[in-house]
């Protein structure tokens, strides 16, 4: 438009910051925490010696990891306050709701969290952090059905209590069939971190004001929370079910093809082929069928990926299965019901978020965040009095 700034339209995104925690290349689709392949994280770790290892940079000893899960184990109890902020929320609140509000307040119960630059303080937040964020998620989800919370039990392991804290109704003590607290414990590594993703950036971003960590995390549940980054898993799951069967999957395909809508699921920034958190998630989902029985929306979303991937369409844009594609037919096969979806997503980030935090505070070259802008605005003009408009 005349008198409107005029500005390259090859703007590309430049790099926001430095960071040596995760490593992405989106062609080959590797993915290594502190130089870790994902793969043997997966196979061969958990999910808190893996928050560990992207908050410390390297693996623990067996002393470390162990004094690292007892600070854990320690801090999962909530200020009973928390608890009557969470009894504030309507019943039908959406669980994320519930847990950008309580993460965000828990920097007035621990306003101590502001002193961002004492090494000390910062482990003892983080910890507290990561240990609260499976009660929040749970508490949050018993709100919603109404039912009585169920207290953290210190004597279960990290995830076995979330389950428990979810789960537990009369029995005197909560069992999960192991195999499922593995297939979860593996969901929660795959999401522990992914570079400068949307809610990390937001992290980072609201984190470069040198406000408390709880307050970044709080910021970056909410970006996660955006169907187009965590809330995908759920939005799969409504897709699959509105697929229905595998005869209407050629229109349904059709039609994100005419652009009436997305692939969810599909589809990454970064990654231009297989994402290798949804091959291990695959891998997973046939262990956790093995014990629950298939989720009769496997066989859809696998015909779907199948024709997707054969598709110039698809192809061509270099559209393959993200981490959200199948991780929801798991979560759904465990008993979560959609809304919670993205809250295991947060639970299993919450590490990286911290992570990315806290090299953010200590890089003492890392400025407050304040991104380059286009002006497409008019340029300068002078004012026009009301009765000449
Ligand atoms: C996560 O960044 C991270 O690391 C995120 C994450 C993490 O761990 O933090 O990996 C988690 O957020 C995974 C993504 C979950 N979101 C979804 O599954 C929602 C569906 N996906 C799309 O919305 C999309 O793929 C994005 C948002 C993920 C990426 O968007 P981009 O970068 O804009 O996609 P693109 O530029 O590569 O798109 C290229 C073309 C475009 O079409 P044309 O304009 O060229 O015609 O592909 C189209 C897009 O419209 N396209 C899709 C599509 N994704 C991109 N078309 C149909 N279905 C899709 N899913």
């Amino acid at each position: 438009e005349p008198g409107l700034a005029t500005y390259d339209p090859g703007f590309v995104n430049t790099a926001s910051c430095r960071s040596a925690v995760t490593y992405i290349d989106g062609d080959a689709g590797i993915l290594e925490y502190r130089g870790y392949p994902i793969e043997q994280l997966a196979e061969h770790s958990t999910f808190l010696e893996v928050a560990y290892l992207l908050l410390n940079g390297e693996l623990p000893t067996a002393a470390e990891l162990e004094q690292w899960t007892h600070d854990i184990t320690y801090h999962t109890f909530l200020h009973e306050n928390v608890k009557q902020l969470i009894e504030g929320f309507r019943y039908d609140a959406h669980p994320m709701g519930m847990l950008m509000a309580s993460v965000s307040a828990l920097s007035t119960f621990y306003p101590d969290a502001r002193e961002i630059h004492d090494a000390d303080n910062r482990k003892l937040q983080i910890a507290r952090l990561i240990a609260k964020m499976p009660t929040l998620g749970a508490f949050a989800y018993r709100h919603q059905l109404g039912k009585p919370y169920v207290y953290p039990d210190n004597r279960l392991s990290y995830t076995e209590n979330f389950l428990a804290m979810l789960f537990k109704m009369s029995e005197p003590s909560y069992q999960a069939d192991p195999r499922l607290v593995k297939a979860l414990d593996i969901l929660l590594i795959l999401h522990a971190d992914h570079e400068q993703n949307c809610s990390t950036n937001a992290v980072r971003s609201v984190g470069s004001s040198e406000v408390d960590p709880y307050s970044a995390v709080g910021a970056g549940i909410g970006a996660l929370f955006g169907p187009l980054h965590g809330g995908a898993n759920e939005a799969v799951l409504a897709m699959l079910r509105r697929i229905g069967t595998t005869d209407n999957i050629p229109g349904f395909i059709e039609g994100v093809k005419a652009g009436k809508e997305k692939l969810m699921g599909f589809g990454h920034r970064v990654y231009k082929n297989y994402d290798p958190r949804a091959k291990i998630i695959k891998k997973a989902a046939d262990d956790v069928f093995a014990v629950t029985g298939v989720n009769p929306l496997l066989e859809i979303a696998l015909e779907l990926e199948k024709i997707a991937l054969e598709d110039e369409y698809f192809v061509k844009r270099k559209l393959y299965p993200n981490v959200d594609f199948y991780s929801g037919l798991i979560y759904e096969a465990l008993q979560f019901p959609p809304e919670m979806f993205t809250v295991l997503f947060a639970i299993g980030r919450t590490p990286g978020w911290l992570a990315q935090w806290s090299e953010l505070v200590q890089d003492k070259e890392q400025k407050i965040a304040r991104p380059k802008q286009i002006y497409t605005g008019h340029r300068t003009r002078e004012f026009t009095p009301i009765s000449e408009r």
